[in-house]
């Protein structure tokens, strides 16, 4: 029997809980025309949610481009994703995909290479060195004239949107913020993974991306909509689990979509065909699972400052917690005065360790949570 649950890669249409809402507002933006700007930590279900959006579009009407921006870290490796991305948005069969690329890239000398494991791969003949600048103009200006020429809507999805802001120079930015302006036959939807970032680009003035389209921040899914998918994945793989255990993984993970789903992998594993799933199983199924991520945590424990790791500490305790600024918060967890701790939450939210979350601040990561209050007490900082 295979496990139910799975973490780590794209999930779509039969493993897929819930984000109706969510689902609806994308399908809304991508028929319509609009720039849409999706936030949220990693591993929320971003990737997830819009290629199963994608999917659900209808082909006659529809063309969609999906663009992994995350290998890219200049002008040039952005060129040849998205003229990729697009190529292949206009075929599958990678004869097809050449032809297409052919037909829109031409001056990018596009060719077929196969990979490592004798699949074709799109390439095109650029290099960092050379000026990319017409090349850039071009590829951004691709999808209205591939949306004209086919007569459908063209949605362009850039994934992992954040890295641009990476690049050595903003000129991506920049033009890309006057290419994506009002074009009703081109959608275009903007993941980003760093939420500071994206909320950065989106809602401060100086910004290129100021008021550049609707943006929302991806939530955790709610235990309702978890409840019903967890028990009849356990059910119809031969065993049982209760809606208050349910509730205790829901507790320990926020509902938060990678961890709920590890979490689930790994207590199904311990619970024996015909059975029960248990309080006792899922205590050692926190525990195998922390011991797995122990390693990175470790890593990234010993990476943080002194103040970092105490106010991480701090935020990491179950009681919910306010006024971080306040002499008794500073003085209980030793973070010698208010400015050092705004030092550290500058620093913390700066590599998203942790979030703001209804006037105070979160850990991210709720495992690391976890593991900061189960192996880190506060006086080892
Ligand atoms: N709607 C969902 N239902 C169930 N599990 C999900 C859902 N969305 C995400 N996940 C889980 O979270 C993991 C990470 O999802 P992914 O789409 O890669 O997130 P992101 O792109 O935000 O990093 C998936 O491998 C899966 O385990
Ligand atoms: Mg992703």
């Amino acid at each position: 029997m295979i496990n139910p649950f799975r973490y780590g890669g794209i999930v779509g249409e039969g493993s897929f809980c819930d984000r109706e809402q969510e689902l609806r507002d994308l399908h809304r933006a991508m028929e319509n025309g609009e720039r849409l700007f999706v936030y949220s930590e990693r591993r929320m279900g971003k990737t997830s949610l819009v290629r199963l959006a994608l999917e659900r579009l209808p082909r006659d009407a529809f063309d969609a481009a999906y663009i992994d921006l995350w290998p890219t870290d200049d002008e040039a490796s952005f060129v040849a994703a998205t003229a990729r991305g697009l190529s292949e948005s206009l075929a599958t069969a990678p004869e097809r995909v050449l032809e297409a690329a052919r037909a829109f890239f031409q001056r990018l000398q596009p060719s077929l290479v196969l990979d490592t494991q004798g699949r074709a791969e799109l390439r095109f003949a650029l290099s960092a060195t050379q000026s990319t600048g017409p090349e850039l103009e071009n590829v951004l200006r691709a999808p209205a004239r591939i949306a004209s020429r086919r007569a459908k809507q063209l949605v362009v999805v850039f994934d992992e949107f954040q890295r641009v802001l990476d690049y050595p120079s903003d000129r991506v930015e920049r033009s890309l913020r006057s290419a994506v302006q009002e074009d009703a036959a081109v959608s275009y939807v903007f993941l980003g993974s760093q939420k500071h970032l994206i909320r950065q680009m989106v809602l401060e003035r100086t910004s290129p991306f100021y008021r550049a389209g609707g943006h929302f921040v991806l939530r955790p899914i709610s235990a309702d909509a978890w409840d019903p998918f967890i028990r009849s994945r356990f059910s119809a793989s031969d065993r049982g689990i209760d809606s208050t255990l349910i509730e205790r993984i829901i507790d320990l993970t926020g509902g938060h979509p990678f961890y709920t789903q590890h979490l689930c992998h790994t207590l199904w594993e311990l619970t024996e065909p015909a059975c029960e799933a248990t309080e006792a199983l899922l205590e050692d199924a926190v525990e195998l699972l922390l011991e797995r991520e122990s390693f990175a945590y470790l890593a990234l424990w010993e990476s943080l400052a002194m103040m970092q790791r105490r106010l991480l500490a701090a935020l990491s305790e179950q009681a919910p917690v306010e006024q971080i600024f306040a002499s008794a918060f500073v003085q209980r967890h030793r973070l010698k005065s208010a400015s050092a701790v705004q030092r550290a939450v500058r620093a913390l939210l700066e590599r998203d360790l942790i979030d703001r979350s209804n006037g105070s601040y979160v850990v991210s990561d709720r495992f690391l949570a976890l593991w900061i209050r189960r192996r880190h007490p506060t006086r080892a900082a």
